[in-house]
């Protein structure tokens, strides 16, 4: 099967086999169908990959259902399988009138694929909300229920990342709430909000200013093709941030607890003067360093090699290690 309109870089991919499971109850049954100890990739919107190698055994979550689990009146929890579209998601949990995920609007891919990296945006991660994730393990052969404390979340990680290619997501619960206080840490989020003189925004007003914000700063991937952020933030001791604050006038640079400190990965990159570079159709966004774009026929193993580029450059000036965001498909970072 042709992978290239199942990631979001539109690079050119193909899978050995590609098995789309409509009902989680049969993935056992699914997996059947793969050699005794394949693990296959299970995509989901394929935002978050970058393929770069041989054709894979590829399993797709077709399953959307969502639901109402539980509702006292204030505090909601729902629950969507899988192959939900995210932003489908979001939207129907504010048309609900239910607050949480308002901070995530716009974010590409699926519900399945949301915990494994615990995505995050404008002062918000999934992980806040997430009360439990469903899955199939492949170890011991069981579907199980992990609860939150149990996907051990951190920033752009969980256990799902930790331990790779043991679980198959199947549904994700949410706590969400109804008259929720909106996370407005995000500075830029604030101004939006004050410059349309809006004081005490409902989650749709948030959701709809983040939505702005993101269509302003990041390509559309239904454009240009694109993995989003292409880097984590790095995080460094707090000895080393301030070292680099020292040389390096106006190097952002966030708390993240005592010792730890969180670099922009964008600012890294855009001092070494990578922002809007082309090598060929492999290229960093005009508008955005941090994000990779393919501005056609870039093969995955060009913006691998650009990848590397990047970090190597940012490694030489600023002695910071980046790591990859996106899976890397077939090849080792
Ligand atoms: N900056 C530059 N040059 C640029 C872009 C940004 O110097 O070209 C600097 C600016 O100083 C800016 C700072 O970098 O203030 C941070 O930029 P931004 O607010 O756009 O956030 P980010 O750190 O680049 C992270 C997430 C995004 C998320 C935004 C908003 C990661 C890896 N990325 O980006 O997530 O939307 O914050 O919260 O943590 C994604 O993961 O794919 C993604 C888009």
């Amino acid at each position: 099967a042709d992978l290239r309109p199942r990631n979001t870089f539109g690079v050119a991919a193909r899978a050995r086999r590609l098995i789309e499971v409509l009902d989680a109850a049969a993935l056992p049954q699914a997996l059947a169908a793969l050699d005794a100890d394949t693990r296959p990739l299970v995509i989901g919107g394929g935002s978050n990959l970058l393929f770069a190698g041989d054709a894979v055994d590829a399993l797709a979550i077709v399953d959307a259902r969502r639901s109402v689990v539980s509702d006292d009146g204030e505090r909601v929890v729902v629950r969507a399988a899988a192959g939900a579209d995210w932003h489908g998601f979001v939207l129907w949990t504010l048309a609900q009138e239910l607050g949480g995920l308002e901070n995530l609007a716009l974010i590409p891919g699926t519900v399945g694929a949301a915990p494994i990296q615990n995505i995050g945006a404008y002062g918000v991660e999934v992980g806040e909300h997430v009360v439990a994730v469903e899955a199939f393990d492949q170890d011991t052969r069981n579907f199980v229920r992990l609860d939150r404390d149990a996907c051990r979340f951190g920033y752009r990680d969980s256990i799902f990342k930790q331990v790779p290619d043991r679980w198959i997501v199947t549904a994700v619960e949410f706590a969400l709430h109804r008259f929720a206080e909106p996370v407005l840490d995000y500075a830029g989020l604030r101004d939006v909000l004050s410059a349309r003189g809006i004081g005490a925004p409902r989650p749709l007003d948030v959701a709809e200013a983040v939505i702005d914000i993101r269509r302003s700063k990041l390509p559309d991937p239904a454009v240009i093709g694109n993995a989003g952020s292409f880097f984590k933030n790095p995080i460094v001791p707090a000895a080393q941030a301030a070292a680099l604050v020292a040389a390096h006038a106006g190097i952002p640079v966030f708390a993240v607890d005592e010792g730890l400190r969180k670099l922009s990965a964008a600012w890294l990159i855009d001092r070494c003067g990578w922002k809007g570079h082309r090598d060929g159709d492999a290229g960093v966004a005009p508008g955005h360093a941090l994000v990779l774009v393919n501005h056609g026929h870039a093969q995955g193993t060009e913006l691998l090699g650009l990848a590397r580029r990047i970090a190597a450059s940012v490694q030489m000036r600023f002695g910071v290690a980046l790591e990859p965001e996106p899976k890397i498909v077939g090849a080792a970072w």
